[in-house]
């Protein structure tokens, strides 16, 4: 196993222009490279940044193809917090990506055949060149929490309170987080060809620890990581806070 490749940055604004310069050199080599992409906090300076730059004339993102991370079941694409929305309103929608290269997985109908067609869009699109992951406070990555089996593929994920909990400061009524979602697994996570786990603030300072220097363990997802030939974790001071040795930030 090659250990993923620890970066640390003073705050969120350096971190988002680490991970502009990890796509940008992601597209520059393959203009139409197909990005898996998480939504929630953390992204949030990493978009803001690839919008300044297309904006600027600096960045092309209009041939890139992308595939969502996972999906809340129960909300339908065009509620304002569907991640399908969400990635339009912040990303793909001011760079200029056309709405039919932007893939999330499918939450109505039967949703054991939406996974698998999930797998085999992401495997017949050649998959995903670069995967951008956010982590929960309990170590997930995309919806898989923690006792998810390595091996799964795209499946249909049972939301933990604590998640829930965390993400009903995107919803006017708690009530409102849907409790499933459709989401990545952690097999198919780590066939992208590269991973960029980012994570920014204090609350993550235990998850990322435990991911980087606990046990490789479905009991902390994030760990998975350790499996990838091509892993490059991009922090914030805060979040790399409980690392041992202390990395130095640049
Ligand atoms: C969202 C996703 C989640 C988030 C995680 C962290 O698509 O895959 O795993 O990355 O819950 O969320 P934030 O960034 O809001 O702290």
């Amino acid at each position: 196993m090659v250990p993923p490749r620890v970066e640390v940055f003073d705050g969120p604004g350096d971190v988002g222009a680490r991970v502009a310069d990890l796509v940008a050199a992601t597209v520059e080599a393959r203009p139409d490279a197909v990005l898996g992409l998480p939504t929630g906090g953390t992204p949030g300076p990493v978009y803001a940044e690839l919008v300044r730059r297309s904006a600027a004339g600096e960045i092309d993102l209009r041939r890139v193809r992308v595939f969502l991370l996972d999906e809340y079941v129960g909300l339908g694409r065009s509620h304002p917090r569907s991640y399908r929305a969400t990635i339009a309103r912040e990303l793909t929608d001011a760079v200029g990506v056309p709405d039919d290269a932007v893939r999330g997985p499918v939450t109505d109908g039967d949703l054991d055949t939406a996974c698998r067609a999930y797998d085999d869009a992401v495997r017949a699109a050649g998959g995903v060149d670069l995967q951008l992951l956010g982590i929960g406070r309990n170590g997930h990555i995309a919806f898989n929490e923690p006792g998810t089996p390595f091996e799964l593929t795209t499946h249909t994920a049972v939301l933990s309170e604590p998640t829930r909990r965390d993400n009903a400061r995107f919803f006017t009524d708690p009530a409102e987080v849907p409790t499933l979602a459709v989401t990545q697994g952690p097999a198919l996570i780590l066939e992208a060809r590269r991973l960029v786990l980012v994570a920014t603030g204090a609350a993550k300072a235990d998850a990322v620890a435990a991911a980087l220097e606990g046990p490789v363990s479905p009991e902390c997802p994030a760990s998975v990581i350790r499996r990838h030939p091509d892993a490059v974790v991009v922090l914030d001071r805060a979040a790399a806070g409980r690392l041992r040795p202390a990395p130095t930030p640049r």
